[in-house]
């Protein structure tokens, strides 16, 4: 981008000061810009790189550092990346008077207090005040399987501390298409407002304080692709028609939440969703056929009260045959009873992790599941389990970590478990197996 010499810039001034008030408005724009960002500076009680010593007046506000303009005069201020700069202190309400913003990006700085109100901001499209410590890779498979849950070690990483509601207003601003407010301790709920932006992309308010929910009836937002509320108070039952109105879901995380109800069949509807985390959460009763999420990657389910037992209550799992990108499922810490059905067997040939730890399944591991041979991870412990296991158990030789301690399994220790060269993890205890673990192992 073009950034106007100071020569170019005593122009419009000099016409400004020549010619008088009408010709004078643009320019008088650029100072509005000017003053917000000074006193936006003023807020800041903390800047350890010295980033906005380059924000003083000997130069035009369009080559201070993170500033960027409009193109052309009056070269009006069009982003503010302040991103990752160690910044300390409040943001200044000031930022509302930019009204030519198109993006702003503070994600990983150490901002602190209210959101200020933005809403005369009617070119914004995208408002980053998160942290980005989880951006990008927030369904990382790891989180299907908590209790080995290796968050990196907090060392060197800023975040925002942004504190309060998340202001009603904010839901005035349609242009916008990212909000990222990830990791502040923002609380309240959120404005229905935001569940009607027309142009909507990215709405990431994980980790933070949120509670309520989302609206009963959602109205068609078609716009939305990523969804993402983990690690908040959120709650009440999800809209019936979650997945009708936002038929172009790609990504959907609630995960650690306190949602209650029945997962909504309509979710089956969103035909473009790839992951799907509603783990730790308090979702109840039978869970909906899914077989038309052809492109579905990540099913984590885990850690909630869904029911499955002797009867019709396994469609779901029949229904996920179809999902023939599935790499990842977990229905870990449920209130599964009744025998695993045969169909398991028939999931995607590409299924990596598999995780059903912690229900009351009973019955043989049906040798079905032999098939999945691109498993590296199975988790069937704590369960009612019965039987040998020497009929599948030889044929998953990509296995690396397998679990099935605490159920009622018996038989021998197969010797064609020696087949799972590539084990660093087996748990084989609580059961009745009789001989020895093969000493390759
Ligand atoms: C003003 O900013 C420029 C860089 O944009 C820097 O060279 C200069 O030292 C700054 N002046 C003061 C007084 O900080
Ligand atoms: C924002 O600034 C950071 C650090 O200076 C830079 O790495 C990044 O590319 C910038 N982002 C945009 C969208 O300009
Ligand atoms: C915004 O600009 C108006 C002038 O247009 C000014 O009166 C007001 O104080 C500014 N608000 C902030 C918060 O800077
Ligand atoms: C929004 O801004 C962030 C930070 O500058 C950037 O990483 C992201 O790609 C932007 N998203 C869109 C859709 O423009
Ligand atoms: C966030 O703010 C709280 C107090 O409001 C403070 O105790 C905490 O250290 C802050 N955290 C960060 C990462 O700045
Ligand atoms: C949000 O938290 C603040 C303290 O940071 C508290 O005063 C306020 O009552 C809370 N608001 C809601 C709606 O929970
Ligand atoms: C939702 O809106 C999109 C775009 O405006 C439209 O194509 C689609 O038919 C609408 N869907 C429903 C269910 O109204
Ligand atoms: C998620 O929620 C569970 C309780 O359901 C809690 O034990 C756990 O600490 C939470 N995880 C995180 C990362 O906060
Ligand atoms: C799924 O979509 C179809 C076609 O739009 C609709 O008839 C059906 O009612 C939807 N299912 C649910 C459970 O909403
Ligand atoms: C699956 O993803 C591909 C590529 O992103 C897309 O073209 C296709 O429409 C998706 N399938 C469905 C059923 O949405
Ligand atoms: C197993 O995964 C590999 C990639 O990791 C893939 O190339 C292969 O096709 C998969 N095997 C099956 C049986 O799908
Ligand atoms: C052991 O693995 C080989 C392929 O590596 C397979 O042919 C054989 O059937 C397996 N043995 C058993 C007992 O499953």
């Amino acid at each position: 981008m073009a950034v106007p010499s100071p020569l170019l810039l005593l122009l419009p001034l000099l016409l400004c000061y020549g010619v008088g008030n009408v010709r004078c408005s643009p320019v008088h724009g650029s100072n509005i810009d000017l003053h917000s960002l000074l006193d936006f500076r003023q807020g800041i009680t903390s800047d350890p790189n010295e980033v906005l010593k380059s924000w003083n007046t000997s130069v035009h506000h369009c080559r201070w550092r993170g500033v960027m303009c409009t193109p052309k005069r009056p070269w009006r201020v069009s982003g503010l990346n302040l991103t990752g700069r160690s910044l300390g202190g409040q943001i200044s309400s000031s930022l509302g008077n930019l009204t030519f913003l198109n993006h702003l990006d503070f994600s990983n700085n150490n901002f602190f207090g209210p959101l200020p109100v933005l809403n005369r901001l009617q070119q914004l499209q995208n408002l980053t005040l998160g942290s980005n410590r989880c951006k990008g890779q927030f369904l990382t498979h790891l989180q299907i399987l908590p209790a080995y849950h290796t968050w990196t070690s907090p060392q060197t990483f800023w975040w925002n501390n942004l504190t309060g509601t998340i202001p009603q207003t904010l839901g005035d601003i349609t242009s916008l298409k990212v909000l990222y407010l990830y990791e502040n301790q923002l609380n309240g709920s959120i404005p229905d407002k935001i569940w009607q932006l027309p142009n909507l992309v990215y709405l990431l308010l994980g980790q933070n304080s949120l509670s309520g929910g989302m609206p009963q009836a959602l109205r068609n937002q078609s716009s939305l692709t990523t969804l993402g509320l983990e690690l908040n108070m959120l709650g009440n039952t999800l809209p019936t028609n979650v997945g009708n109105a936002l038929p172009n879901l790609v990504v959907l995380n609630l995960g650690n939440n306190t949602f209650e109800g029945q997962i909504p069949a309509s979710l089956g509807n969103a035909s473009m969703l790839q992951e799907i985390d509603l783990s730790r959460n308090k979702f109840v009763g039978k869970i909906p056929p899914l077989g038309k999420l052809s492109n579905l990657s990540y099913l984590n389910l885990g850690e909630n009260r869904l029911e499955a037992s002797y009867n019709n209550s396994w469609e779901f799992l029949h229904s996920l045959r179809n999902c023939s990108y599935l790499q990842a499922f977990s229905l870990s810490q449920n209130l599964l009873e009744g025998h695993i059905p045969n169909s398991i067997g028939n999931l995607s040939s590409n299924l990596q992790y598999l995780i059903l730890s912690g229900n009351k399944l009973s019955g043989i591991v049906p040798p079905s599941i032999g098939n999945l041979q691109n498993l590296t991870w199975l988790g069937l412990d704590f369960n009612n389990l019965i039987g040998p296991i020497d009929e599948w158990i030889g044929k998953l030789t990509n296995l690396v970590r397998l679990n099935l301690r605490e159920n009622n399994l018996n038989g021998p220790i197969p010797p064609s478990i020696s087949n799972l060269t590539q084990l660093t993890k087996l748990f084989l205890g609580g059961n009745e197996f009789t001989g020895l673990i093969p000493p390759s192992l």
